[in-house]
């Protein structure tokens, strides 16, 4: 934390849009930015109404704007009914539109397929009439577990067709996530490929659907749709599974989107929280894909002409607003990569950059970390050896970039022309909240600026007061947005506990803690509860140590986050064995277990990175266990107070020494 906020005083370079990026962009300039803003805020409903009238097709037109009567579960143009793969694909045929490229995708190996939005249509329909076919529709839920693949956004499209609300697992996800997911979501199908292609290496997924069937509650599940990726053997239960080709074939090329209220969810999005239970966000229909399109076509200042490249994996939500929703809406051509940014070497993203001619590129800090080092090793995969003249914008999301590695992105990736627009937002805000336009806002790098036109974003004490320019806080929210999180599925108490303490007043906590500087531009400082970030993923630490803890040999668990130059954080585990704490060779080899143990429980991304072992963890004598000590001992730094007051001070020494 401390060193962000040296950062913001230290950092003093501003970076104005050029001329030639401002004349040419949908909001040119601070005035237009400003004027937005104060229109907003004198007349949100006029200036939502607008919005949402000139820019969705609803079905059944909306009277009513905002209803706040029942806060903190706003609803959002609610009598109005429409259809969101109708305003993502149909629109666009019916324009003339149908010819564009909808999707350029790159499989893990170099191979290019692509799509036009007529024939995504196409396709969408087939599967939506398939899915429809198996006996679902609008008010049942499927859990979608695919890998970056045209077939994942047309069945995402597909869903919301029918008005079946889906919840994507990301692959990296183990069986018992998912199984966790699939109960709490109570879904009747779920949608998987055979195996995912990532680096050169197939990864089962119809085998973790399998297991995450066996445990208790996955008979929830009736149906298993597999789309053949690979070709690769799998296990078969007749009468459950079916092939993705089986449901589609024959099925005609149109299918009546079905209208949904604007309240319907569209989704169901689980992300981690301060508890050990992930949360599934809910988000709706018509206030999400509005501002999924609107933020679309103003942070990327999107045109017609753009190729635009997001290299997210629709399995978070960056992937659902800037992949499978609001670019789809904005009409864009867009890449959709199956690989990684390091296969089969580190030239991937510049070389797909060069190929496609890519002129928006939005990727997370740690992708820009990792390629530094590797451009560092290897020259030859330097973005200056391609031909990146194409870009004309970039943008960061995920977590805090540093401005180091901001400015080599600025200065290699964009050659000093292109904006970068670091995006602030979370699962629950469903799009954009804090960032530049890349045609009016002055860039400060590290910052992510101000907040968009009718988001009133503030940093304010405990008590909820706000603080002046350079006091640190907590980041709120103070009014509704359109696309907020609606509720946590199944648990309106935890949505409120959640993001509306009555200590704040009705505002939305976002979790963050956040300063604004002089010009009140905001700074984000890092997270107010255990949540970590490990290479742009979200993931709860009380997760990770109800995993731990789950294991036989562990008795207690900690654990935090240490900072890492290229992943953000990394895992550290403090842990308490049954037995005493072990060393040397038997150390080494209980931690492979319990990494290999998280792997299974959670994922292989939740695998720590480092676990050290003592004969118990600092505690307060009221047995609260303190975890800002750990994170001192994790980073090897000096402990900097007095320990006497814990219960056990000889652990942190036992903890300290790494065998
Ligand atoms: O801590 C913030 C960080 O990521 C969190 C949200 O994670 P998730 O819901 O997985 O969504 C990530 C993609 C939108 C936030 O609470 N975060 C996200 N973007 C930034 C960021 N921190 C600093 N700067 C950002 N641009």
């Amino acid at each position: 934390m401390s060193s962000t906020i040296n950062t913001m005083l230290i950092e003093k370079r501003v970076f104005n849009p050029s001329k030639e990026f401002v004349s040419r962009a949908r909001i040119s300039g601070m005035d237009q930015y400003r004027a937005m803003c104060e229109e907003a805020e004198r007349n949100p409903d006029s200036f939502w109404r607008t919005l949402a009238q000139e820019n969705l097709q609803w079905r059944k037109p909306f009277t009513k704007v905002l209803n706040d009567s029942n806060a903190p579960f706003y609803t959002w143009f609610e009598d109005g009914e429409l259809n969101v793969s109708e305003n993502c694909l149909d629109v666009h045929v019916k324009n003339g539109n149908g010819d564009k490229t909808a999707i350029i995708f790159e499989a893990d190996d170099g191979t290019v397929q692509s799509i036009t939005y007529r024939d995504l249509l196409a396709r969408v329909c087939r599967i939506a009439n398939g899915i429809k076919t198996l006996g679902y529709g609008k008010g049942d839920r499927a859990i979608i577990y695919l890998p970056m693949s045209i077939e994942a956004i047309a069945v995402m499209q597909a869903c919301a067709r029918l008005g079946l609300t889906h919840s994507v697992v990301f692959g990296g996800f183990s069986a018992r996530s998912l199984h966790q997911r699939i109960v709490d979501v109570g879904a009747k199908l779920v949608i998987t490929a055979d195996a995912q292609v990532r680096g050169g290496r197939q990864i089962p997924l119809k085998a973790a659907v399998d297991e995450a069937l066996s445990y208790e509650g996955g008979d929830v599940v009736e149906k298993v749709v597999v789309y053949e990726r690979t070709g690769s053997q799998v296990d078969w239960v007749e009468g459950r599974d079916v092939r993705l080709s089986e449901i589609e074939a024959g099925q005609a090329e149109e299918c009546e989107p079905v209208a949904v209220e604007a309240e319907h969810p569209l989704f169901v999005l689980y992300t981690s929280g301060s508890t050990g239970k992930p949360k599934g966000v809910q988000h709706s229909s018509g206030g999400y894909l509005l501002w999924a399109k609107m933020t679309a076509l103003w942070v990327f200042d999107a045109k017609p002409e753009d190729i635009f490249w997001c290299t997210a994996d629709v399995g978070w939500v960056t992937g659902h607003s800037y992949i499978a929703y609001g670019s789809m809406a904005a009409g864009l051509t867009q890449i959709v990569f199956e690989g990684i940014p390091t296969y089969p070497n580190a030239g991937r993203f510049w070389e797909m950059v060069q190929r496609h001619k890519v002129s928006i590129f939005y990727t997370a800090p740690t992708a820009i970390r990792s390629l530094i080092k590797a451009s560092e090793l290897n020259p030859e995969h330097h973005p200056r050896r391609y031909d990146l003249s194409s870009l004309r914008l970039l943008g960061s999301v995920g977590e805090p970039i540093n401005p180091e590695a901001w400015m080599w992105y600025y200065e290699n990736v964009g050659g000093s022309r292109c904006p970068i627009v670091d995006t602030w937002w979370q699962t629950e805000t469903g799009g954009h909240i804090l960032t530049p336009l890349p045609g009016a806002t002055p860039l400060k790098p590290g910052s992510c600026t101000l907040p968009l036109p009718g988001i009133d974003a503030a940093v304010v004490d405990e008590s909820g007061k706000e603080l002046p320019a350079g006091a640190g806080g907590l980041l709120v929210i103070r009014r509704p947005w359109p696309a907020m999180i609606r509720t946590v599925w199944g648990d309106e108490n935890r949505f409120r506990t959640s993001y509306f303490p009555s200590e704040l007043g009705g505002m939305y906590m976002a979790g963050d803690n956040a300063q604004r500087d002089e010009d009140g531009y905001f700074w984000i400082l890092g997270r107010t509860d255990d949540v970590l970030s490990v290479s742009g993923h979200r993931l709860g630490g009380t997760e990770i140590e109800s995993a731990l803890v789950a294991h036989e040999l562990v008795a207690e668990a900690a654990v935090v986050g240490r900072p890492d130059a290229t992943t953000g954080e990394a895992i550290v585990a403090f842990i308490m064995l049954k037995q005493s704490a072990p060393d040397g060779e038997e150390a080494q080899k209980i931690a492979e277990t319990l990494r290999n143990w998280v792997a299974r429980e959670v994922g292989p991304i939740a695998k720590p990175r480092d676990i050290r072992f003592g004969n118990s963890l600092p505690k307060t004598r009221s047995g609260k266990i303190m975890r800002r000590l750990l994170r001192l001992v994790a980073e090897g730094r000096d402990i900097d107070q007095d320990t006497s007051t814990l219960e056990n001070p000889d652990v942190l020494k036992q903890f300290s020494d790494v065998y």
